[in-house]
């Protein structure tokens, strides 16, 4: 399995927590299933015990010759080899956004993201050639991976892989990977084959459509999901191929790493919890209201939100007429400069009730699922979403659009549901849910339906394990 992120060795969002939790599911259905992930310089070697396995590779750039090697760890707490490619292309901090890197005494932007992730994929090919594991199947993440069917045709890996067949899962439609032609001299693909020569007739290339038109098996992270992008209004444009692979293209439900997300267990919450001691969850409020310099006050509905800032994710529907609602909020996450103003705003504005935390903080956001007592997903549109899912494990009831995944995992009885994309309908809701609150056997017996709900990856994985097989034919 190819993917730009695993969570925890190098997380930005949801796709990290995916690649880092369903390989765990797949090998306990008895996979071989071994990773690949770039070498970024952000990577704790000494805590995840990095060790080059393999010397170097040899990737052709521009029909120059580069050279990267080959290091492992293990996904932790697992025997799931992790490979990671270094190369210079990587030894920044960022995982995305191109690195800048030092050239003629300055800091340039050398490097953009689809010549970087175009050398990922031809480097993850070499590694396994160097390692000789021949896999059946090659699992793709997203743009960052889509290349490789198309890859594995080409003269040098057309033997090796012979036998290999490539599924390819959409996380996220909005980030497609879009270039001009000169990528295919960059990554050596032939721009004769059929599927390069439809893809280019604009002019463009588009990774995501040679994932789509290229793999074997397409998938995405969640039935509901999977209609919507045959359509128009979230087809992103590529509506009309992922009909054309409507026979192949399967809506599968994302699971959560229910180990990790576990408040009886969970180390970095101040007080643990579970079905049987809810009463308990309180105190993960009252230190979450102090922590944060809010009131601290036990009957005061907190409200949480942790995102990507991105405009997927609704954060313009929250205004300064939300501090009309009886509750607190805590906004966390980092992204688009107008959303972290806009809520780094309001905080100032109203400080005892909105406080905008404007950082990537994984203590910080298990200690808002443990503090929350409803957790807001405003999503345009949404692949899958996992939040909900976590708030639900720790008894945050979500209030969520009804779109993709959130439509799949979020119904009345767990939680408040919304249609319209406005900040009328989000206000309405989340008023819905603060008068909620306040019917404390009620609120007690839906956050109890959230928490029994099952979101491991057990009955996902055999579905992706399906396909693995169906491909395969064994
Ligand atoms: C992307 C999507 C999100 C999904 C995640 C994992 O981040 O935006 O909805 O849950 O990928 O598949």
């Amino acid at each position: 399995m190819l993917a730009a992120e695993i969570t925890p060795i190098a997380k930005v969002g949801g796709l990290g927590d995916v690649a880092g939790s369903l390989p765990q599911a797949l090998y306990q259905l008895g996979a071989d299933i071994r990773l690949c992930l770039p070498f970024y310089g952000s990577i704790d070697t000494k805590k995840y015990k990095v060790k080059k396995v393999a010397g170097e590779i040899t990737i052709a750039i521009n029909g120059k010759k580069n050279q990267a090697s080959v290091w492992q760890t293990f996904l932790p707490g697992t025997r799931i080899p992790v490979y990671l490619i270094k190369n210079i292309f990587f030894d920044c901090q960022e995982i995305y956004r191109g690195c800048k890197i030092m050239k003629n005494n300055r800091y340039v932007d050398d490097a953009n993201d689809l010549e970087r992730f175009s050398f990922f994929m031809q480097a993850s090919l070499e590694a396994v050639k160097k390692i000789g594991f021949k896999p059946d199947i090659i699992h793709l993440n997203d743009w960052h991976t889509a290349l490789v069917p198309q890859l594995i045709k080409s003269p040098e890996n057309k033997i090796f892989f012979k036998n290999t067949k490539t599924i390819y899962t959409i996380h996220n439609l909005a980030n497609q990977g879009i270039t001009k032609e000169n990528i295919l001299k960059f990554a050596n693909l032939d721009s004769g084959s059929p599927l390069i020569k439809t893809d280019s007739e604009n002019g463009d290339i588009n990774f995501m459509v040679q994932g789509i038109l290229g793999a074997d098996a397409v998938t995405t992270v969640s039935p509901t999901y999977a209609k919507e992008i045959m359509t128009a209004q979230t087809g992103a444009g590529l509506e009309k191929i992922l009909k054309m692979r409507g026979n192949d293209l399967y809506g599968i439900l994302n699971g959560v790493d229910t180990v990790f997300f576990n408040p009886l267990k969970d180390k970095l919450i101040k007080q643990n919890y579970s079905l049987k001691t809810l009463d308990k969850k309180v105190a993960n409020k009252l230190f979450l209201q102090k922590k944060l310099g809010l009131p601290e006050n036990k009957d005061i509905p907190m409200v949480g939100f942790i995102a990507r800032f991105v405009w997927q994710k609704g954060i313009d529907l929250i205004n300064g007429t939300f501090s009309g609602l009886k509750c607190q909020f805590v906004f966390l996450g980092t992204g688009d400069k107008k959303y972290e103003d806009s809520l780094k705003a309001l905080a100032k504005k109203y400080p005892s009730q909105f406080s905008a935390q404007i950082k990537f903080d994984a203590r910080l956001a298990q200690e808002i699922y443990a503090g929350s007592d409803i957790f807001i997903i405003p999503s345009r549109f949404e692949p899958c979403g996992l939040t909900q899912m976590i708030a639900m494990r720790y008894g945050a009831v979500p209030v969520v659009r009804s779109t993709g995944g959130l439509a799949d995992t979020v119904d009345e009885s767990v939680g408040f549901v919304f249609k319209k994309f406005t900040s009328r309908a989000l206000y309405v809701a989340i008023k819905k849910a603060v008068d909620g609150h306040r019917n404390k056997k009620k609120w007690r017996a839906m956050q109890v339906r959230g928490m029994k709900k099952n979101f491991s990856w057990e009955s996902s994985a055999k579905k992706y394990l399906d396909i693995y097989k169906k491909l395969t034919n064994n």
